[in-house]
């Protein structure tokens, strides 16, 4: 049997999770989703993680042996989140690993969810084999970002918070800011534009890759953007959190999560 792990992507609006088949990347169950409780509680997030957990591995064959790797949507230093941009500002400082664990009865790996996603868009999707400097941004309630020079993540680069014009950039650019203002394509396209050029001028990626819910609509916004690096739709689309958190089970540690740098075997 091939390799299996289940993957759990904690995001500030929905959990989501699915047993990955960790060399194709294909999801091996239905990708289960929850809403994120009011107010992004600890222990309120935590159960939830546990319910879905639970239900994926009572779906499979020793399920508990199963690896489980675990994404979120702060910074994350050796377990403990350092920052709560959107779920509550108790996780700051929280030794969240242990927190996990101890509700799951079990170890797990635990991330950045941006970081998660630009590993799964490295091992699977859009950067995989790319040389030189990549960037990954999801677009969804905030804007998460995963730094990739030669198949090498820079963890915990959170770029979706630059102060462009006097703002915190994901309050005008994420995709909760085009919902919230009620913006058509064409005027957060703007948006998006101040945000990609500022990045561009600071970093000079490469390639850029757009993700997150709404990456399934890139034919509405990616076309209206002009940039010099080439800016592509996630192949992985929202199930990028989900894959890079099962595949970091396997894959060693991050930089920055009490390990050596991580390296993509499969990037060449
Ligand atoms: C958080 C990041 C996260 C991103 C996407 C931001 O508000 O600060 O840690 O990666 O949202 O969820």
């Amino acid at each position: 049997m091939s390799s299996r792990a289940i993957g759990i992507d904690i995001g500030g609006t929905g959990i989501k999770g699915a047993l990955v088949d960790l060399d194709s990347g294909e999801l091996l169950s239905d990708r289960l989703k929850k809403p994120t409780p009011e107010g992004g509680e600890p222990d309120a997030i935590v159960a939830v993680v546990k319910q879905l957990v639970d239900e994926l591995a009572g779906e499979t064959l020793n399920g508990d042996a199963v690896p489980v790797g675990v994404c979120f949507p702060a910074v994350v230093i050796d377990g403990h989140t350092m920052s709560a941009a959107n779920v509550s500002k108790k996780w700051i400082g929280l030794a969240a690993e242990e927190l996990f664990e101890k509700a799951l009865g079990r170890d797990i790996h635990f991330v950045n969810d941006a970081d998660a996603a630009g590993v799964a868009e490295l091992r699977y999707g859009a950067a995989k084999g790319e040389r030189g400097v990549v960037l990954l941004t999801t677009l969804g309630t905030g804007i998460g970002t995963a730094l990739i020079n030669d198949g090498v993540l820079v963890p915990n680069t959170e770029l979706g918070h630059l102060e462009i014009d006097g703002h915190d950039a994901e309050t005008k650019a994420s995709y909760a800011a085009k919902e919230r203002h009620e913006w058509d394509w064409d005027k957060w396209a703007k948006k998006l534009q101040r945000y990609y050029e500022t990045i561009e001028a600071l970093f000079s990626p490469a390639l850029i890759i757009v993700g997150g819910g709404v990456s399934k609509h890139h034919e509405e916004f990616l076309p209206r953007l002009v940039l010099r690096a080439k800016i592509v739709p996630a192949k992985l689309r929202n199930n990028a959190g989900i894959l890079g958190a099962a595949a970091l089970t396997s894959m060693g540690h991050v930089a920055g999560h009490g390990g050596g740098p991580l390296h993509s075997t499969t990037a060449s």
